[in-house]
């Protein structure tokens, strides 16, 4: 089997690469991680070439314009990357009878529902990036609505920490310099392990026996729990603290202020929470649950294992 993994340099595709490592070593699959370097997903004929020449069965699409407030003045360069660019990963799936697995955002959402967010309810974004996430969606569904060929999964996740920018490193890293910080607390979602997501990526679309076939569609992907971001700045600084890092900031030297205080150029949903209940029961159906020892870990214990981590680092 060819397994053609994008973004070999970001977060979750630095998880893939380890998740490949300790379950595919010594098997027959060709795999091949591709940076920006060896393919700009803004350049649709790199894709094509690249697609063309490697026949990959499987694509996983790690890869994605994330500069959230960015996005609001380069407009042009995230549709290319989060729509354009898996529209053609789409098309090549549909006519070669492979299976996409890509990744979207709770940015699809205005964050107004209260309670989690279901694969029905209705996206409507708040700003570029998310209306470029949620293109990148549109063109995967209506190009594989017109084939009987070819399996997708979509993975919405949010709140994603691994080998990278994330929340938890800026916030350790102000916490060193700072002895005071002002978090907000009135949004909510679920940190999500690079890790973890990319184990139960796997376990969905890869099935080495052909014996099993998941259902195409999307799926929201975060771990169980909650929280804000200032519960989870509170959460890294103890922890850390606690793991021997020197640090000025205390939680009891975190301030919760509300969102209004922090404007941003690219407004958040509020409420981020995502359903799990679709993927737990596909995980079911596919008799995976066995495989997943993290599903029903707390988020915090994956939240304090990683920030132990980065501690010693
Ligand atoms: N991070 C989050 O909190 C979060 C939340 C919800 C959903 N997601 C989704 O989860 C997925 C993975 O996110 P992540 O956290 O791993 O993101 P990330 O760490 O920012 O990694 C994104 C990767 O995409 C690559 N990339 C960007 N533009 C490219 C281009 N023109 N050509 C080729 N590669 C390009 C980047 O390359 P360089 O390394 O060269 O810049 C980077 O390695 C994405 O689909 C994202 O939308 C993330």
């Amino acid at each position: 089997m060819n397994i053609l993994v994008f973004g070999k340099d970001g977060q979750l595709g630095k998880a893939f690469q380890e998740q490949f490592q300790n379950s595919l070593s010594g098997s027959e699959n060709n795999l091949r991680f591709v940076g920006r370097s060896e393919c700009d997903l803004s350049e649709p004929s790199q894709i094509v070439n690249l697609l063309n020449s490697f026949e990959p069965n499987l694509i996983i699409n790690a890869a994605a314009y994330t500069s959230v407030d960015k996005a609001e003045i380069e407009s042009d360069l995230a549709f290319a990357i989060n729509a354009s660019a898996p529209e053609i990963m789409a098309k090549y799936a549909v006519q070669h009878g492979s299976t996409l697995l890509h990744f979207s955002t709770d940015y699809v959402f205005d964050g107004l529902k209260q309670g989690a967010y279901t694969e029905i309810d209705s996206p409507n974004p708040l700003g570029i990036y998310g209306r470029s996430k949620e293109a990148g969606e549109k063109a995967i569904l209506s190009t594989f609505a017109k084939s009987a060929v070819g399996q997708y999964a979509i993975l919405r996740t949010g709140w994603v920490y691994g080998d990278g920018s994330n929340f938890i490193r800026t916030i350790l890293r102000l916490a060193k310099d700072r002895s005071a910080l002002r978090v907000i607390g009135d949004q909510y979602g679920v940190p999500t392990s690079a890790v973890w997501l990319a184990k139960v990526a796997m376990h969905l679309v890869l099935d080495e026996t052909n014996q099993r076939k998941f259902n195409s569609g999307i799926y929201h992907a975060v771990p169980q729990g909650e929280a804000n971001w200032y519960d989870l700045a509170c959460l890294a600084t103890q922890v850390a603290k606690d793991a021997g890092l020197s640090l000025q900031a205390s939680p009891g030297s975190i301030a919760p202020i509300p969102a209004s205080e922090y404007p941003l150029p690219a407004p958040r949903p509020m409420n981020s929470r995502l359903s799990r209940v679709k993927l737990q029961a596909e995980l079911e159906r596919l008799g995976l649950m066995s495989k997943l020892p993290h599903w029903y870990q707390q988020w915090d214990e994956q939240v304090s294992a990683y920030v132990k981590n980065l501690s010693r680092i």
